[in-house]
C-alpha cells in the first residue's frame, strides 16, 4: 500500500454515527468500521442499533450502542460523556438521524416544523459542539453532515425539510470557519435518491422512482454502498485539506 493510500485508514479513531440504526447511518456506520475505526452508533430504537453493532462484528469490527432521543439537545453533553465510555471520546462524528415528515403544506404544524428542523439541524450543530471540545484536544477531527438534493432544489411536501436541509449547508460551511483552524474538519454529503426507511414511500412508487432515476446523468437511483468512498474520503486524513463543502454523491442529478 502507498503512504497516499494509507492515509484512508481509520485505525485508531473513534466514530460516532447518529441515526446508525437504519438506512444511511447503518451503511456509514458499517463503512467506518471496515476501514478500522471503533464505531458508535446512536438512535431511539434498540433493537435495530443492537442489529449494526452484530453486523459489524461480524466483519471483525468494534461496535457499541447508545439508545438515545436526540431531538433533546439539553441532553447532548450528557451522552456525549457516554459515547465516550466504551472507546474513548469520538474523532468523528456523522450526522445521519434525521427526518422527513412529508405533510402538504397546509399541514405543518409549529411542533412538525419544530420536530424536523430539531432533529435536521438544531441537534447536528449542538452534538458536534459538545464534542468538539475532545477533537481539539487531539488536533484532529472530523464533522460530517448529511444534506440533500433539498439543500439545493426544492421538492414538493418537502418545505420544512428543504428548510433545514439548506441549513445544514450553510452551518456546515459555518462549522468549516469555526473548527477547521483547530485540525477539525467539517463536511456534508448530499446523497440523491436511497432507499431507505426515510424513502420507502417515494421508492414505493415505480413510476417516480424511475422519474428520479432518469433525472440523474449516471441513469440510476443510489445504492448505500455508492456513499462508503466519499464517506471514508472525508472521514480521513485524505481529506485533510478540504473543508466546508459539500459533496453531492447523486449520480449528477444536480449537475443537470
Ligand atoms: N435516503 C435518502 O435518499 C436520503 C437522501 C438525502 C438525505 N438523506 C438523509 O440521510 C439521513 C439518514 O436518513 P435515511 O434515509 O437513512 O433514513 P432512515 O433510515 O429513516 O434513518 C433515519 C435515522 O434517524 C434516526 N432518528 C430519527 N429521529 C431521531 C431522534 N429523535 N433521535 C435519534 N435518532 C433519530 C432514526 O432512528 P430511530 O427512529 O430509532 O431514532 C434512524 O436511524 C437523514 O438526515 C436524511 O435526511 C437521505
Amino acid at each position: 500500500m502507498t503512504s497516499q493510500l494509507q492515509s484512508f485508514s481509520l485505525a485508531d479513531r473513534v466514530a460516532l454515527v447518529t441515526g446508525g440504526n437504519s438506512g444511511i447511518g447503518r451503511s456509514m456506520a458499517l463503512a467506518l468500521s471496515g476501514a478500522g475505526a471503533k464505531v458508535v452508533v446512536m438512535a431511539r430504537r434498540a433493537e435495530p442499533l443492537q442489529e449494526t453493532v452484530r453486523l459489524i462484528e461480524a466483519q471483525g469490527g468494534q461496535a457499541a450502542a447508545l439508545v438515545a432521543d436526540l431531538s433533546d439537545v439539553t441532553q447532548l453533553d450528557q451522552l456525549v460523556e457516554q459515547a465516550g465510555l466504551p472507546f474513548g471520546s469520538p474523532d468523528i462524528l456523522v450526522n445521519a438521524a434525521g427526518l422527513n415528515l412529508r405533510q402538504p403544506v397546509d399541514e405543518i404544524t409549529s411542533d412538525s416544523w419544530d420536530q424536523t428542523l430539531s432533529i435536521n439541524l438544531k441537534t447536528p450543530f449542538f452534538l458536534a459542539r459538545a464534542l468538539v471540545p475532545a477533537m481539539q484536544n487531539k488536533g484532529w477531527g472530523r464533522v460530517i453532515n448529511i444534506a440533500s438534493l433539498q439543500s439545493e432544489r426544492a421538492f414538493a411536501n418537502s418545505l420544512p425539510y428543504g428548510a433545514s436541509k439548506g441549513g445544514v449547508a450553510q452551518m456546515t460551511r459555518a462549522m468549516a470557519e469555526t473548527w477547521s483552524a483547530q485540525g477539525i474538519n467539517c463536511n456534508a454529503i448530499a446523497p440523491g435518491f436511497f432507499p431507505t426507511e426515510l424513502t420507502a414511500a417515494v421508492f414505493e412508487d415505480k413510476a417516480r422512482t424511475q422519474k428520479l432515476a432518469d433525472q440523474t446523468a449516471i441513469g440510476r437511483n443510489g445504492r448505500l454502498t455508492d456513499l462508503d468512498g466519499p464517506l471514508l474520503f472525508l472521514a480521513s486524513p485524505a481529506s485533510d485539506y478540504i473543508t466546508g463543502q459539500v459533496l453531492f454523491v447523486d449520480g449528477g442529478f444536480t449537475a443537470k
